[in-house]
């Protein structure tokens, strides 16, 4: 399905603009640029918003909902390399590097989209220094994030890369590690590499040994640690 809900274009306000981290350090009389520049869109839950290998026109910062960033091969098989919630932004690599977009992203719920066109983006970019460096940050972030993963696929077995996963999506709730947002057991699935159903004994097996608890739709993490493959082979156990 690909419906797309198309807003009539309107900028954003300056609040909005102040609450978006890329934006964080960038002046008045700049964030007015982008603002003049800027359109919203709202699109419907699986969307595919940018497709792998069309050619590159906008930026989008998420403003409300959930997107997913994946590969797929020709047999429709996925991998997701990560979620993305409000105040996230894509679409940036294609537009640095002129390169094709390098992966699907696809809306998981309803979004709401800040939509920057390559040449306004590219304008505000060649203006603005405090912008150019919080794109470097993410980005660096991002591949912080890839050569960890590329780490536990190589040196950890599902067990450890399906805790450390959980423990890398919770957040901090008074005091306790909390994961808020929809995990479903397929995308963790297809974030680390293994089948659904390996993930559904997987997460069982954890929760029965403690390391974390369902309660009310979310998960509570316990254990801060990701198991030794000792600690999952005995979680493992009958
Ligand atoms: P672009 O290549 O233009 O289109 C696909 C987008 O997905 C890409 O820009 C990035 O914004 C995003 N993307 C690709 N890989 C990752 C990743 N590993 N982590 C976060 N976002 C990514």
């Amino acid at each position: 399905m690909n419906t797309q809900v198309e807003q009539p274009r309107r900028g954003p306000s300056l609040t909005l603009l102040h609450s978006i981290p890329i934006f964080a350090g960038v002046p008045d009389a700049q964030l007015e640029q982008i603002a003049k520049v800027a359109f919203h869109r709202r699109v419907a839950r699986q969307t595919t918003i940018v497709r792998a290998g069309d050619s590159t026109d906008s930026l989008y910062v998420l403003i409300s909902g959930g997107a997913k960033v994946l590969n797929s091969d020709e047999e429709g098989r996925e991998v997701i390399l990560t979620l993305l919630g409000p105040g996230e932004f894509f679409g940036e690599m294609g537009l640095i590097d002129g390169s094709p977009r390098s992966a699907d992203v696809m809306a998981t719920e309803t979004c709401e989209l800040l939509v920057i066109t390559k040449n306004d983006f590219k304008r505000c970019l060649a203006e603005n220094f405090d912008l150019c460096l919080n794109i470097m940050k993410s980005l660096v972030q991002r591949l912080r994030e890839a050569d960890r993963n590329i780490e536990s696929l190589a040196l950890m077995d599902v067990y450890g890369r399906v805790a450390k996963l959980l423990i890398d999506f919770s957040e901090d709730e008074r005091g306790e590690r909390v994961i808020r947002r929809r995990l479903t057991k397929q995308d963790i699935a297809k974030m680390i590499g293994a089948s659904r159903e390996m993930v559904s004994r997987v997460m069982k097996d954890l929760e029965n040994q403690g390391y974390f608890r369902v309660e009310e739709g979310r998960i509570v993490i316990l254990e801060k640690r990701v198991p030794s493959p000792a600690a999952a082979a005995a979680a493992a156990k009958p």
